[in-house]
Order: structure tokens, then sequence, then C-alpha cells
């Protein structure tokens, strides 16, 4: 699934939310709980679940509770999400034994109606990416805030392995990148994060591309060239669902 450019093209239907119906008004928390429940409806019974990281992803978690008896098991992208799962009753598998994860459910920092997303806010991008890679259907999970026209609002993460921190951001730097070493983090790799600002990033799955060449580099926190096939993003108006475009070109569906 891996390295493909997505058509842009992309469907969108909204459910409105019972208290908004109400003139209740929600929280960024109720949005995040409300597009979590809503993925559920993505789970296929008796499969293995790709959970990403993060507090809409934990949200999720928190749903996946309530179905542990339908599913076979759950892949994490990371410690603290398998943690998580643990204690939700649910069994964490090792992506090593799994050859097939029919849905991956995750959040992301920024993402844009093509479904393009900045993600490893939470310093969780590399397995998030390798999740994201073995699955069939990529599912984001993310409050009306993260809907953006253009990337790059958001600091870009970038893993990098620790002896070549000051390389890499010199040459981030030379991309017109600003990095910031996010001190005192370790990811769950054991490598550093830089977070990247200023750059211009009109052509996400490019920019993925070119920055994953650089010596050091473990991988970015563009999701671009394997973007997300659905949107589900929780709005003061309900949940909006935005689905992909079939990638050999048939019509968007609705749901
Ligand atoms: C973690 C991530 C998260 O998906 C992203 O940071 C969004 O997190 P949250 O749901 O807490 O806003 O990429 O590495």
């Amino acid at each position: 699934m891996a390295n493909r450019h997505w058509p842009a093209r992309v469907a969108e239907v909204t459910i409105r939310l019972s208290l908004t119906d109400h003139g209740l008004s929600l929280t960024q928390d109720d949005l995040k709980r409300a597009v979590a429940a809503a993925a559920i409806a993505h789970v296929p019974a008796g499969c293995v679940v790709g959970v990403g990281t993060g507090s809409t992803a934990n949200c999720f978690i928190a749903e996946l509770a309530g179905i542990r008896t339908r599913v076979a098991g759950a892949v994490a992208s990371s410690e603290e999400s398998a943690r998580r799962l643990e204690q939700a009753g649910i069994e964490v598998l090792d992506l090593n034994g799994v050859d097939d994860i029919p849905v991956y459910v995750d959040g992301a920092d920024e993402i844009t109606r093509e479904l393009a997303m900045i993600k490893g806010g939470g310093g969780a991008l590399t397995r998030e990416k390798i999740v994201a890679a073995v699955a069939r259907k990529f599912v984001c999970i993310a409050d009306q805030s993260k809907l953006v026209d253009v990337l790059g609002r958001y600091p870009l993460p970038v893993e990098v392995i620790p002896i070549a921190r000051s390389f890499v951001a010199r040459e981030l730097v030379k991309l017109g990148g600003s990095p910031v070493w996010r001190e005192g983090f370790v990811t769950d790799n054991g490598n550093v994060i830089l977070d990247v600002r200023n750059l211009n990033i009109v052509a996400p799955a490019d920019l993925e591309s070119t920055l994953n060449q650089v010596p050091g580099v473990v991988t970015n926190g563009l999701f671009a060239r394997r973007g997300a096939d659905v949107l589900l993003l929780g709005t003061s108006d309900g949940v909006r669902t935005f689905t992909r475009a079939d990638r050999h070109g048939s019509p968007p569906r609705s749901g």
C-alpha cells in the first residue's frame, strides 16, 4: 500500500450529532469521542485492528474496549497505545506475526481535504507509518481544528538517528525549514525528533520522499504517499465523512 500517489477526489457526508440537535455546544474532547465512536463502524468483525497514538486514538481505544470480544486483537503504533490496549483487555499482537490489517484508525495533527496529513505530534510517526502501510484502510479521526487547506502550520516532525541530528538539521535548513530539536524526547525506537517549521508543503508527496532521502532520517511525519482513505471529522454540525475515491478511479463512495 505504500509509495503511491492518491487521487484527490473525495466524497463527503455529514451525520448530525444528537447533542447539537438539542442546542448543546460540544467541546474538542466531545468531538474526539464522537469521531472515535463513529470509527467503530469501520472495524470488521473478527479482524486485527491497527491502532494509532494520541488523545483521539485513546478515545478510539476506549470505544474498542466495548467491542473487544468482536476483534481478534490489535497492532499498536506505540508503547503507550499498547499499554492502553492491554488495560482495555484487548490482545496486542506483534506486527511480524500479522499479515492482514483490514483497518488502521489514528488521529492527525493536520489533514487536508485530499486526505494528506502531518502526523507525529506524539512522536510515534515511524510506527504509525509502518502500521498504516500494512493496513488496507486508513481511517483518520480528527476534530475540526485539524482540517487545513495547506499542510505546514503545524511543525513537521522528523525522526532522526541520534548521531545524525545536527547534519539532518543543516540539510533541513537548506530545504527552507527551521528545525527545532525536541529536547528530552526519545522515540519508542530510540531516536530523536526534529520539529520543522517554515517548509513549503504544496506538494506533500514529493517533499515526503525528498526528506526521507536525507541520510539519518528514519521517516518524516508527512503521510501523503499513503494518505488516509477515510476522514471522520468532528464538527459542531456533526461527524463529517470524507471518503477517498477508489484509487482505480471508480466513483467516490458516500458513506
Ligand atoms: C502521534 C500522532 C497523533 O495522531 C497526532 O499527534 C494527533 O494527536 P491528538 O489526537 O492527540 O491530537 O501522530 O504521533
